[in-house]
């Protein structure tokens, strides 16, 4: 009996999540979040991420700001707060605003994760919350003459005392507030203590919510953004301070060892699994700058794929290409190269009136094999193949039959080839035809 779409869709998206589950759990991911996303609308549903993920046996840390918060009680008594460089100039009247507004966001954020009424997404969660003095502060002092009196930075994270209540199962909430060893409070930026928290517990994820994601020229949203363009992205003028404090902050945890840092939108309901539970996530992924480089392939790089393909051919696991050929068809191909040296290729060659297209002479150099590149050559040609609006790929394989399998390639008839190609097919060589349906 065949299952109506709706269900189809969601067993699909479950199966799909499979993996990460075994991915996620036992890892530390710290989330952080400005007090704006407790201020407005879809923030329980944002808990109810957040409970998931505990669900999910991640150890989550929970790192939050509250300067919306600060605002309107500073507001209800006609004060105001004076900022400077983009960080506020904490004074005595500011200070129990701030301690007010952590008490209300951790009130409120316990409450929400205290639910579990049966037929909600909380039943059964009975998630225990630990919060406390787990950050020691300093004060920012003096700057350019401007006190910042009860501002402060991070000096130092309890990792150990965080270890220990995640380690008995707690979900931990870190507010933007750190003590001295004088008992004095200080008011600290959210990002300030997200990236030490992440640092001191060398987390493997580091989400951090903002109002725009990293955009291209265009305005566009970037999928992926390396430690290089982030920090030109940190220096240009139309991002606002927060922006840049954002972005700094995630630059400095990357280079100190957090293996992922996210940047999600906050506004995006559903955006934290989205981000964490699809290959193409929502989200923006700050990653190292990597000596190799999947692009696509230039004139220039022929010399170099001849030098990947050629041992490939002779022990026939790629059809031959001449030199000519490579170069009429060299759009077509993606490549992965490392500080200058060819080291994985892929082909895509589309049958727009098939909807479907050929993948085609997959290499990975020997040195370079079994560490995922052929699987981002086959992602990059999947990625083309749906922008141009291609439902399904095939590939004719004669030695890695196992590797497509292992890519959610399933056999197939070489009727189910398109026409042109079947005629074209090399009964000596006798490959097998393997396709994948596309998203
Ligand atoms: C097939 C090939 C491109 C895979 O590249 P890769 O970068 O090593 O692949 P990935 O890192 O994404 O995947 C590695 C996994 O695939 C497996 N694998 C690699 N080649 C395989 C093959 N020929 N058959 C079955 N499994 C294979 C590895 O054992 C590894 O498995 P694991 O994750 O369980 O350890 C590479 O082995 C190659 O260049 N082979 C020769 C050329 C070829 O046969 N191309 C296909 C022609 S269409």
């Amino acid at each position: 009996m065949k299952s109506p779409p709706q269900t189809q869709q969601f067993v699909q998206w479950f199966r799909q999540a499979a993996p990460y589950v075994h991915a996620f759990g036992g890892r530390t991911f710290v989330i952080a979040f400005p007090g704006e996303m407790a201020a407005e609308g879809g923030f329980a549903g944002f808990v109810h991420d957040m409970n998931l993920l505990a669900a999910l046996d991640i150890r989550l840390v929970v790192v939050h700001g509250a300067r919306p918060q600060i605002d309107a009680e500073l507001k209800a008594k006609r004060l105001r707060s004076r900022f400077a460089k983009g960080v506020r100039i904490t004074d005595a009247n500011a200070l129990v605003a701030v301690k007010h507004a952590a008490g209300v966001l951790r009130v409120e954020i316990e409450a929400l994760l205290s639910q579990g009424l049966p037929n909600s997404p909380m039943a059964g969660a009975e998630i225990r919350v630990a919060s406390g003095n787990f950050i020691t502060a300093q004060p920012i002092g003096v700057v350019d003459g401007i006190d910042f009196q009860f501002s402060g930075t991070v000096r130092k994270v309890d990792a150990v005392g965080i270890a220990r209540r995640l380690e008995a199962g707690d979900v931990v909430l870190i507010p933007h507030i750190g003590y001295s060893p004088t008992g004095e409070v200080f008011n600290l930026s959210w990002e300030d203590v997200a990236e030490n928290v992440a640092i001191a517990l060398k987390a493997d994820k580091l989400l951090m919510y903002t109002d725009r994601l990293p955009a291209d020229g265009k305005g566009e949203p970037l999928a992926e953004i390396t430690a290089r363009e982030a920090e030109a992205l940190a220096k240009k003028a139309r991002l606002t301070p927060t922006e840049k404090h954002v972005l700094r902050s995630a630059l400095r945890a990357l280079a100190a060892g957090v293996k992922r840092v996210h940047f999600v939108a906050r506004k995006a309901d559903g955006a934290t699994l989205l981000e964490l539970f699809t290959h193409a996530g929502v989200g923006t992924m700050l990653t190292a700058d990597a000596v190799e480089q999947l692009r696509p392939a230039r004139i220039d790089d022929v010399g170099g794929l001849l030098a990947l393909i050629r041992p490939l051919e002779a022990d026939g696991s790629l059809v031959k290409r001449s030199r000519e050929r490579l170069e009429a068809e060299i759009g077509n191909f993606h490549v992965i190269d490392h500080d200058g040296v060819i080291v994985g290729c892929a082909a895509l060659y589309p049958f727009p009136g098939e909807r479907s297209a050929e993948f085609a002479c997959l290499a990975v150099a020997p040195a370079y094999r079994d560490a995922g590149y052929g699987e981002r050559l086959l992602r990059a040609c999947e990625e083309q193949a749906l922008s141009m609006r291609i439902k399904r790929l095939f590939a004719l394989t004669t030695r890695a039959a196992h590797w497509f399998v292992s890519q959610g390639f399933v056999p197939t008839d070489i009727k189910a080839l398109p026409a042109q190609k079947q005629a074209l097919y090399n009964w000596k060589r006798n490959s097998k035809v393997f396709t994948k349906p596309l998203r």
